[in-house]
């Protein structure tokens, strides 16, 4: 592989610039980025491309409402993957993708939130690229961004940290194998994806590596459905914390400042005409997005 090359413009069909503007293709693969689960927050482009695929293999961290935008004539394939449980293992989705590009399908590969965060979007585009299968990103907006704006939780408030580090709770080879000396810092944000059944192991690491005890943890649960719910504990009250609320995935930990940089005491108090417009908002709240035309 050469070192110093410009990758735009070198005419192949995985866009890496403004190729990703075209229609989509028949016998092409486009990973779309379904966000964390409200509709509301799909990029224009995985609204459009979502309800031109007439073949959709999609994750269990795909919603509902985002699932009700497909055709109807599509066909929906879940292939979804909950911890150790696949629904279906790795190499037979990479197959599958190649399976039905082969035969002319516009095939939209759905999952949650970002595709190359903790997606293996990277691994399935590999495979598409070396089976010459036309493929393509759309980024969509990961967990960590809106489950911690919904939250209130500015994640690199310049008066707290000075960045923001994304890392898995994920175990590898039995192990919670990471950096704990970079990590454990109080000028920092640390988001944990998928560290709920490893809490215990994170929050004693950290602490280990001198993070005090008090330092704030959020944790934020289905972030952005209806279901979604925050909380906020300490690091070192975290393990516990999640055993007596009964929290499991798909939730996030914020770990850092930033968790409590926000007073939300300040916020306005109800009434009036704005009681009013909530009030028969709140009649409708629950009714599916519509589909509309962009
Ligand atoms: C396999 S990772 C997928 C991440 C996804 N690609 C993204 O960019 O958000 C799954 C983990 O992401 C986090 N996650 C994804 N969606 C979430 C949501 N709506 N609420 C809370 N956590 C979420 C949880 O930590 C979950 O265990």
């Amino acid at each position: 592989m050469r070192d110093n090359i410009e990758l735009t413009n070198s005419g192949h069909l995985f866009a890496l610039g403004v190729d990703n503007r075209r229609p989509f293709l028949p016998g092409e693969v486009v990973l779309i980025g379904a966000g964390p689960g409200d509709v509301e927050l799909l990029t224009v482009r995985a609204y459009k491309l979502i309800q031109e695929a007439d073949c959709v293999v999609y994750d269990r961290l795909v919603s509902d409402d985002v699932m009700a935008l497909v055709s109807d004539n599509a066909e929906c394939i879940y292939v979804g993957k909950q911890s150790s449980n696949h629904a279906l293992p790795q190499e037979d989705i990479n197959k599958l993708l190649i399976e039905k590009a082969q035969e002319g399908y516009k095939v939209a590969r759905l999952k949650g939130g970002d595709s190359f965060i903790f997606g293996r979007g990277g691994e399935e585009v590999q495979v598409l690229l070396d089976a010459g299968v036309y493929c393509r990103v759309v980024p969509g907006i990961t967990a960590a961004s809106a489950c911690t704006t919904y939250s209130g939780i500015p994640l690199t408030h310049r008066d707290y940290v000075h960045g923001c580090t994304f890392v898995t709770g994920h175990l590898k080879n039995d192990l919670l194998d990471l950096p704990w000396n970079a990590l454990a810092r109080e000028d920092h944000t640390l988001v944990v994806y998928m560290g709920i059944k490893t809490a215990g192991a994170l929050s004693k690491a950290l602490m280990d590596h001198q993070l005090p005890a008090k330092t704030p943890v959020a944790l934020i649960s289905n972030g952005t459905s209806l279901q979604h719910r925050s909380y906020k504990t300490t690091l070192a009250d975290l393990p516990t914390f999640i055993e007596a609320n009964s929290i499991k995935a798909p939730t996030l930990i914020v770990i850092g400042k930033v968790v409590n940089a926000l007073d939300v005491s300040k916020r306005a108090p109800v009434k009036g005409e704005i009681k009013q417009i909530l009030g028969a908002w709140e009649q409708n709240r629950f009714e599916p997005v519509q589909r509309f035309a962009i």
